[in-house]
């Protein structure tokens, strides 16, 4: 298992642990609870611009900020339980090592070319100007502030070359045009062997993985540049290339390579990496988030298909990329300049991991974005983590503790048949966990059988307790973390719905052998849940295992009742603490707090042609109330307005579903356009538009409301 090197150039945040290090960790620690051997690698992606660019914004040298991000992320990952195997760095020698083998490799099999060509050279920085150390005006729309490649007005890419009044943002300098060489990966030799490569996962692909894949294939594929004229990253190994570096995303994927290869030496078998990288019956997962995806599915498998060509040892090809899509928060996107975010190590300070990791599983960014929210935060960890698995393992063991003396009371009440009894159950639940029947003909069928010892609800619950592992299971193989986290949480319900149903308060008194077994079989359910949680909630699950004093299990025998009768039980402890309201209130609040409005640069304006006095005064804007207001199903965005002009009254559908509730606009004063001719927005009719200020992007989306609303009736007009 990989996950996706991070740039060591900032703080883990939330949408980074949703999209890659929470989910392959939790598939990481489900493989090996089922028995399979497996290692999952990642570190720090240390080269590159963007770690140049926050050297010269913290000012110090780009080793520094390597250094400090990555001793931070580590300590992070490590404090929520991410349990790489190991967590390397591509400033490594031997990460250099292995990246100036796989480039000379590919340079011997013909699957690089050279190429001249011409490139802004800033004469008093002494270097040539990547992308984003350039701005100018936009070749196609003339917006002034256009990107080296890029232009944020009309979205056009062109060469760097096409910019007009090019400026270094390093010295301010007009850059001068210079030839410069640089190597190209030719990814176009390899679009059939890729297509047939994307084809073949058809079925085992997230769609929005094998969309983006095959989108980029249709276009074709070209040669990429992988060198650069920069001063940090990787060599060039050939003379004439002094000075140049290798493209950070040429070396970064052989990270993972690398990274394999300092554990094994590391673990005293140096050759032990070949086993994961080039045996053919390794099969190599690589999680990652929705920006990575062309890279790992087209990029480096095509560069590891060319170094196989050589012939010997072939690397294995990912044989799954579960992306993930994006987290926002708040409705938000995350965002460093607006300080819209949540840092993993910010959290860590204040809250502990478990909560964190149960509440991103149960809403991970699978097929489409997700959103954290403090308030949701707050309710999964009150009403599931401690209502129902908290306080199922609670009470359980607080009634083990109270009226049995703390050891485990006895499962079957008939003397001396216990274990006998027990081996014949856990026989009979193995083969019922694979049957296909529905849950009830099971307990239906093993009834007669053991009717002596158990109620109908006993075996009901035994029987949840043996299926769960393999339901469960298969979720986690098909990559579908939040219905594995879903129902995970389920079977933690029907536990604290057989307690409830056992009654064991009363049978304690009535009927002491009733109550020893339920008691007996909530004690074997809270081991059980503790495996099933395990990839979940891994320190619950040591807590637990303490409690119980037993030694940790595996997803294989999560349903054989080994919590032994007559055992000791630890302390219980509470697992989880709720969180309330005024600590949502100071989490939310901090949001966005201290955006330093003078380090967010001004909007780039670019205003469209001149109108006329006469062409405005077409425009017939008026007050409008809002009579009504409902969400459009299925949009986001679009929320059906009812409104009132003076003795008019229209329909409106307005974009602003992200930033209001419907019940917030009912009632209050608008300006709408309201001669605009009526169109159809998903099959609604929409007569008139509201006006709204948008941001360049789109969101947020705040309407316009009228100020002293007292004062002003709907069907004015507004000028
Ligand atoms: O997007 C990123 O953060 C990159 N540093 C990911 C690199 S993944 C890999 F190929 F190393
Ligand atoms: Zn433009």
């Amino acid at each position: 298992m990989t996950s996706a090197l991070p740039y060591a150039n900032g703080y883990i945040h939330l949408g980074h642990v949703a999209g890659a290090y929470l989910p392959a960790d939790m598939y990481t620690r489900f493989l090996r609870s089922s028995g399979e051997e497996v290692i999952h690698v990642s570190g720090s992606d240390e080269h590159g611009v963007a770690i140049l660019i926050s050297a010269n914004e913290e000012k110090v040298t780009p080793q520094e900020i390597v250094d400090k991000y990555h001793t931070a992320n580590e300590e992070a990952f490590r404090g929520l339980g991410i349990a790489f195997d190991i967590f390397g760095r591509t400033t490594w020698p031997e990460h250099h090592a292995t990246a100036r083998e796989f480039f000379l490799a590919l340079h011997a099999g013909g699957y690089l070319s050279e190429k001249e060509e011409e490139q802004f050279f800033d004469p008093e920085a002494n270097m040539f100007l990547p992308d984003r150390f350039v701005e100018g005006t936009c070749p196609v729309c003339g917006y002034e502030g256009a990107r080296g490649d890029q232009c944020d007005n009309c979205s056009s890419t062109y060469n760097q070359t096409e910019l007009k009044n090019p400026v270094s943002k390093i010295s301010g300098m007009t850059p001068e045009l210079r030839t410069t060489r640089h190597f190209y990966f030719k990814l176009g030799d390899f679009q059939q062997r890729l297509d047939a490569y994307v084809d073949s996962h058809e079925s085992d692909w997230r769609d929005h993985v094998l969309q983006q894949s095959r989108s980029w294939l249709k276009q074709g594929l070209g040669d990429r540049a992988i060198t650069r004229d920069l001063s940090w990253g990787i060599d060039v190994p050939l003379p004439g290339y002094e000075g140049k570096k290798l493209y950070v995303w040429f070396d970064a994927p052989f990270g993972y390579i690398t990274n394999t290869k300092v554990l094994a030496a590391r673990s005293g078998a140096p050759d032990d990496w070949r086993r994961w990288w080039t045996d053919p019956a390794t099969r190599y997962v690589a999680f990652i988030g929705k920006d990575n995806i062309w890279f790992h599915t087209l990029m480096f498998p095509a560069m590891l298909m060319g170094y196989n060509d050589r012939g010997g040892d072939a690397y294995v090809i990912p044989d799954n990329v579960p992306a993930c899509n994006f987290l926002n928060l708040e409705s938000a996107k995350f965002s460093k300049s607006k300080k819209w975010g949540i840092d993993l190590r910010e959290y860590l300070a204040e809250f502990p991991a478990d909560p964190l990791r149960y509440v991103l599983a149960a809403n991970m960014p699978e097929n489409k974005d997700a959103d954290f929210t403090w308030r949701e935060y707050q309710a999964r960890v009150n009403n599931e983590l401690a209502d129902i698995y908290g306080n199922f393992v609670n009470r359980t063991l607080q009634f083990a503790g109270r009226y049995f003396e703390g050891s485990v009371p006895v499962l079957v009440a008939a003397a001396g048949k216990e274990n006998e009894v027990k081996a014949l159950l856990v026989e009979d639940l193995r083969r019922a966990a694979l049957l296909d029947a529905a849950s009830d003909v099971i307990v239906g069928e093993l009834e007669p059988k053991y009717l002596k010892y158990f109620t109908r609800n006993d075996l009901a619950m035994l029987v949840e307790l043996a299926r769960a592992p393999h339901r469960v299971g298969l979720l986690y193989r098909a990559f579908r973390f939040r219905e594995a986290t879903l129902e995970t949480m389920n079977v933690a319900r029907a536990a604290n719905k057989y307690f409830n149903d056992a009654e064991p308060w009363k049978t304690r008194r009535e009927e002491s052998s009733r109550c020893a077994t339920s008691i007996n079989i909530c004690l074997q359910v809270v081991r059980s849940l503790a495996i099933l949680f395990e990839p979940i909630l891994p320190a619950t699950t040591s807590a637990i295992n303490a409690m119980l004093n037993v030694a940790p299990g595996t997803w294989n025998d999560a349903a054989d009742l080994s919590v032994p009768t007559g055992g000791m039980l630890g302390e219980p402890a509470i697992l989880f603490t709720k969180i309330d309201d005024e600590t949502v209130e100071r989490q939310v609040a901090r949001l966005g707090a201290g955006a330093d409005a003078a380090a967010e640069p001004p909007i780039e304006v670019a205003l469209k042609p001149e109108v006329t006095i006469e062409e405005v005064m077409k425009l017939d804007l008026r007050v409008a109330t809002v009579l009504a207001a409902e969400r459009v199903k299925k949009s986001e965005k679009l929320i059906k307005l009812q409104i009132r002009i003076g003795n008019l009254e229209r329909q409106i559908l307005a974009g602003v579903g992200r930033q209001y509730e419907p019940e917030q606009l009912i009632g209050r004063k608008i300006v709408v356009v309201a001669n605009l001719k009526p169109a159809k927005l998903m099959g609604q009719e929409s007569q008139g538009m509201l006006l709204a200020a948008n941001s360049p992007d789109d969101v947020p989306t705040v309407v316009v409301l009228v100020d002293r609303e007292e004062s002003v009736r709907d069907g004015f007009i507004v000028r």
